[in-house]
């Protein structure tokens, strides 16, 4: 069947993930990437599926209504998968106002140029939002986030995706819009921008820079493959049903330094450095503020009722992710310049 779906945040690291396996999994749907290109949009994401004849980009900010109506008219798209966002805890609590803008506002008026084109037309139609497990607050030593688990974030970045959901999920109880939401945990994989764990302690280890830890290291993560979480996607597009939310998470906890600890002894091996050499740039620095000590995903629903589930381990994952990152030098040059150095220096002196 012919379709055209919009994917906002599609040059960002989860988004083109989405997009690559929208474009070729579905040749006769249309799909149209909007992205602002921020600091964290690029193309070079997307160079191996930018001339397929089903992909279309679009340079648009979602706080502009104006330019979404346009291109709402021009592809009269079926359906909305949102990832456009502001991403980064760090620089939530360094610039709350940002991830209000894009995340809470650009989402109202995504959802708005939606309910406008549809006009109460809403048959096989869909509003697909993505959003975070971090809305839900922390977790103790014990339990795991379900779709029925209270809301309670923590950091300006999960307050205003919070508020994201909880729009989505107005727009669909008041308007009738067909809304999915789902909440995934912490995505590693190529493409990530090097200022969230994994790809910027990859990078330190490569230049022999500080492994920055947050206080005790003790805090705990989820982490799901991108490659994975876009296949839940796509699942969730295809046979979620509209109104519900769902859980996505790789059942894969880890403590931080645990984490950091595997990935050294992962670089020491491929750099075929000595063993242990990688940790001696372990540095535990001040802790992050309202730092959340645990996440973890209970994905029993999409489990059972979609048949989704993780399809690679942590080890083949990171190594992939390792191998990507150290064979990809240019595009990690390419995105650690300007502003990008600003914010490092900022963050860590
Ligand atoms: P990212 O920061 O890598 O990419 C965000 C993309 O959105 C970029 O391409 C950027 O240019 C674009 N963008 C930002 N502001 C925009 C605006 N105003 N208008 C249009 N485009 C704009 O983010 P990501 O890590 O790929 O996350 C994508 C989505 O998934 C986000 O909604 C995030 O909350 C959610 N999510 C992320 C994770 C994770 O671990 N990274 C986990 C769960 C959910
Ligand atoms: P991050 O990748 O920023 O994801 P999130 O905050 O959304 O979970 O951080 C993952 C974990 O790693 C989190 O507990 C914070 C910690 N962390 C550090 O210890 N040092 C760092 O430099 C960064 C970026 C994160």
């Amino acid at each position: 069947m012919s379709k055209a779906i919009i994917i906002t945040g599609g040059a960002g690291f989860i988004g083109s993930h989405v997009v690559r396996l929208f474009v070729k999994k579905y040749p006769g749907y249309k799909i149209i990437n909007v992205d602002a290109l921020t600091y964290a949009g690029n193309l070079e994401n997307l160079r191996d599926i930018e001339k397929s004849s089903n992909y279309f980009f679009e340079k648009a900010n979602i706080l502009n209504k104006e330019e979404l109506d346009k291109i709402f008219k021009l592809y009269q798209p079926d359906a909305i998968i949102h990832l456009a966002a502001e991403s980064h805890v760090d620089r939530s609590i360094l610039s709350p106002m940002d991830f209000v803008y894009t995340n809470v506002i650009g989402t109202v008026n995504l959802l708005n140029a939606a309910k406008d084109a549809w006009a109460g037309n809403y048959h096989e139609k869909l509003f697909y939002h993505i959003s975070t497990d971090e809305v839900f607050g922390s977790l103790g030593e014990k339990g795991f986030f379900t779709e029925s688990t209270p809301y309670a974030p923590n950091s300006p970045y999960s307050a205003s995706k919070a508020s994201s959901d909880h729009f989505v999920r107005a727009y669909g109880e008041t308007f009738s819009l067909p809304v999915i939401i789902s909440n995934c945990s912490n995505n590693y994989g190529p493409n990530q921008f090097p200022e969230k764990l994994i790809p910027l302690f990859i990078n330190n280890i490569v230049l022999g820079k500080p492994l920055p830890v947050y206080g005790d290291g003790l805090y705990t993560r989820d982490w799901l493959y991108v490659k994975d979480h876009a296949l839940a996607i796509d699942n969730i597009f295809q046979k979620g049903e509209k109104g519900e939310t769902y859980n996505i998470g790789g059942g894969n906890e880890w403590k931080n330094i645990d984490l950091v600890k595997m990935l050294c002894r992962l670089m020491d091996e491929k750099l075929k450095k000595k063993s242990g050499n990688s940790e001696q740039l372990i540095s535990y620095i001040k802790d992050r503020p309202g730092h959340d000590r645990r996440y973890a995903i209970d994905a029993s629903k999409i489990n059972k009722e979609l048949g989704w589930k993780p399809s690679v381990t942590f080890e083949q994952g990171l190594s992939e992710t390792i191998d990507w990152y150290l064979e990809n030098k240019e595009w990690l040059e390419h995105v650690t310049s300007g502003e990008y150095r600003k914010y490092y220096e900022g963050q860590y002196g």
